[in-house]
């Protein structure tokens, strides 16, 4: 079976009653109608009432405005906020842009990196207003901005002269941390909550949620994901572990319940991925779905999803707010979407499952030093929406030469299921390091239950190596942090894999100082190195441009426990798991679309997200394709979603899954797209920026589409 999944249609009473309950909400002030928050709206649901475009009409929509950003990044991820007719959009090189959310013309442009040193990514910004005052709250590096929502300005009252520099009060050495922040933070009362992006490996920063006046930029309370003596959760590590380890941070950002006044997020793994024996321990709060109190930041609850994660299993999205029917009983709860591919639904009020979890036993470690947790979860509803096992039967079915190189490349590998901890001959991780599900998360469908994810099903096998101590010699030394600091992104081999340039002779194409400046201060997607000493960064640049010279007989003998690093474990690199075209080396899909009725645990419908035009032509269905940026669903009955490499714009029907609409992008729209009105016409509005991790063409747009009046 390649790609073209069966349908499974849901009663037409059902979908009738959805229609209904919709229309209800109509009547008077419905926040489902407007865009002010990241992702729709606190609950985080991608959701919109608006009706006006819809599966009879979708396929006359048409181009209504372009608007040109003007400049270069990585890529654009901001899912654009709108309030009243303005919107709120970030550029790829991470400029904020007010545009008139009619006709795409520009109101005012702030620029975070004057001089053009932008790097990373952003996915949006946040909204606050009282009375008069109104702004707008932006993070881009590790600076949070508060500007003026009318003109762009700094606001001068608001911490340093309008920014707060976010490594601050972080118990570390704020100059040696790696702090981005990448996904806005959420708005309650006067308090602006922010997390964190960290490094994955050694000296990572740790991942504190925090929360700002937002009036004043103070801090007004810390939440210790990696919680400190007489904390809870302190003792689900070593003991000193809070001092060095990193991570366990709120990357992908917040839902909020006004009514309870708690904030929910999801916390990615601890630094270093994917060595722990450092970390023993099922490592609160790290993988777990963590509710505070957006007052006081004080625990409600939390729920682990991975204990004492080794795969980079991060929860890669805020959890939807969403309300159940259980058992004739209407329910508010959480759904968390994974990269594993499951989505755990918790009782909003306590955090405890709605449906059964089972805690399984999962692979033992064969790496020294390294204590795998014996058990993990599995819910066992709802249905889980990618395959989480690379069996025999799953292997790449493409060409016969695809289907023996994957076979072959197997062989040596441990392959026990999606909880295979690393080894050093290579361990299969499927679904893969960018999922299942990814930072856009999933939108869900108030009136009728579902929840729509795109996903993802690559798998990556990632072997470990055992680093070298660093040496007397700066090539030895260099050797140690470039297998402990870049061979996760550039390969032990140096050969790097899209999006990541191969480091091979390097010095024919860079100078020694170059070099050193791009782990100083990162460039595009690569980040900054603060937590490296001068003396490290001169050697890695030394490594690297004593490499092509090396053999394996050179003088470069580290002497045990020498150096900065003594006994450890480094990834040999983040690559897929590819054939030798360059296809994910697994049988089809590769990217889908999934419709889960989240009130009966049941997978609705599955498609393919995506075609690779080359396939299509040798005759093989559509395989999906590697894809990053979210669904919207509406009352009209449509899910919008880009996210695909071959940069089309989709519109599915809800109900079947079939492709209503589609369109080509200037670039492929690796973003999560949002929908409002104005003066009474709908717009769906997509960032078409490209690059990033499908490392397609970069673009600079953003693309408005409404229906012809
Ligand atoms: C998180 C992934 C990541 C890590 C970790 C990382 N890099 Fe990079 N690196 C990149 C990306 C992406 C680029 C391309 C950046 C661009 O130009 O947009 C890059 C570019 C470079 C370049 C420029 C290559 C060229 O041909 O222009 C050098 C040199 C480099 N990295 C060295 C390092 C070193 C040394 C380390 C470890 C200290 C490191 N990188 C760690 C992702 C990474």
């Amino acid at each position: 079976m390649t790609g073209s999944l069966p349908f499974t249609r849901n009663k037409p009473s059902f979908w009738l009653f959805a229609l209904l309950a919709t229309a209800a909400c109509q009547t008077g002030e419905n926040p489902h109608r407007s865009w002010r928050v990241y992702r729709g709206g606190p609950e985080s649901n991608c959701y919109s009432a608006i009706d006006q475009i819809n599966r009879g009409n979708v396929a006359q929509l048409r181009v209504a405005w372009t608007h040109r950003t003007q400049d270069e990044g990585v890529a654009i991820q901001c899912n654009p906020i709108v309030v009243d007719k303005t919107m709120y959009v970030t550029s790829p090189a991470l400029k904020v842009m007010a545009l008139e959310a009619a006709t795409g013309k520009r109101k005012w442009t702030f620029d975070p990196f004057p001089g053009g040193k932008a790097k990373g990514v952003n996915r949006g910004v946040a909204y606050w207003e009282d009375g008069k005052d109104r702004r707008i709250f932006f993070t881009a590096g590790y600076q949070l901005y508060a500007l003026d929502a009318g003109t762009g300005q700094l606001i001068p009252s608001f911490g340093n002269h309008g920014t707060v520099d976010l490594r601050q009060g972080l118990d570390r050495n704020p100059e040696a941390l790696d702090v981005e922040v990448t996904s806005p933070g959420i708005v309650f009362g006067n308090r602006l909550i922010v997390g964190s992006r960290v490094s994955e490996s050694e000296g990572a920063a740790p991942g504190h949620v925090r929360a700002y006046n937002v009036h004043s930029g103070k801090m007004a309370w810390i939440f210790h994901t990696i919680p400190q003596p007489g904390e809870y959760g302190y003792d689900t590590w070593e003991k000193d572990a809070w001092k060095t380890i990193g991570g366990a941070n709120a990357w992908s950002g917040f839902s909020l319940d006004e009514k309870r006044g708690w904030v929910f997020f999801g916390t990615g793994s601890c630094s270093p991925d994917f060595y722990g024996g450092d970390r023993r321990g099922t490592n609160l709060f790290g993988n777990s779905v963590v509710a505070l109190e957006a007052a006081s930041g004080r625990r409600v609850w939390h729920y682990q999803i991975v204990h004492h994660d080794l795969w980079d299993y991060d929860l890669p999205t805020p959890p939807n707010l969403v309300t159940v029917n259980r058992q004739g009983r209407q329910v508010d709860a959480v759904a968390q979407v994974t990269k594993t591919g499951h989505v755990f639904v918790l009782d909003r009020q306590t955090g405890q499952p709605l449906f059964p979890v089972e805690e399984r036993k999962v692979p033992a470690s064969d790496v020294a030093g390294e204590q795998a947790w014996p058990t993990q979860p599995f819910p066992l509803k709802p249905s889980a929406f990618v395959r989480q096992r690379y069996a025999e039967t799953e292997m790449a079915d493409i060409s016969p030469t695809a289907r023996a190189y994957a076979r072959q490349r197997l062989q040596a590998a441990r392959n026990e299921g999606m909880f295979t901890p690393p080894s050093r001959q290579g361990s299969v991780v499927f679904p893969g390091m960018r999922g299942g599900g990814e930072w856009n998360g999933a939108s869900f469908d108030p009136a009728s239950g579902v929840l729509y994810v795109n996903a993802n099903e690559i798998p990556n096998v990632m072997g470990l190596k055992k680093v070298e101590a660093g040496g007397a010699d700066a090539v030895a030394v260099g050797k140690n942090v470039y297998q402990l600091q870049c061979a996760t992104c550039h390969g032990t081999d140096r050969r790097g894999q899209p999006p990541f340039p191969s480091l091979v002779n390097v010095h024919q194409r860079l100078a020694k100082s170059e070099v050193r400046d791009r782990v100083r201060n990162g460039k595009g997607q690569m980040p900054a190195f603060p937590q490296l000493s001068d003396e490290q960064v001169g050697a890695v640049a030394a490594y690297l441009f004593d490499v092509p010279k090396e053999n394996p007989a050179s003088t470069t003998r580290p002497e045990p426990g020498a150096g900065p690093v003594a006994l450890k474990y480094a990834n040999t690199g983040y690559g897929q798991f590819l054939d030798q075209e360059g296809y994910p080396a697994v049988k089809p899909p590769w990217g889908t679309l999934n419709a889960i009725n989240l009130n009966t645990g049941e997978l609705v419908w599955k498609v393919p997200l995506g075609e690779y035009p080359a396939l299509t032509q040798r005759g093989i269905p559509p395989t999906g394709t590697q894809n990053f940026g979210g669904t919207l669903v509406t009352a009209g009955g449509v899910i919008f979603v880009g996210a695909s490499k071959d940069e089309k714009f989709r519109a599915f029907d809800r109900e079947t899954g079939k492709v209503l609409w589609e369109t080509t992008l200037p670039a492929g729209g690796y973003a999560t797209p949002s929908t409002y009105e104005v003066d009474g016409k709908q717009y769906v509005v997509i960032a078409a920026g490209g690059g990033g991790k499908n490392a397609t063409k970069t673009g600079d747009a953003y693309v408005a589409f409404a229906l012809p009046d």
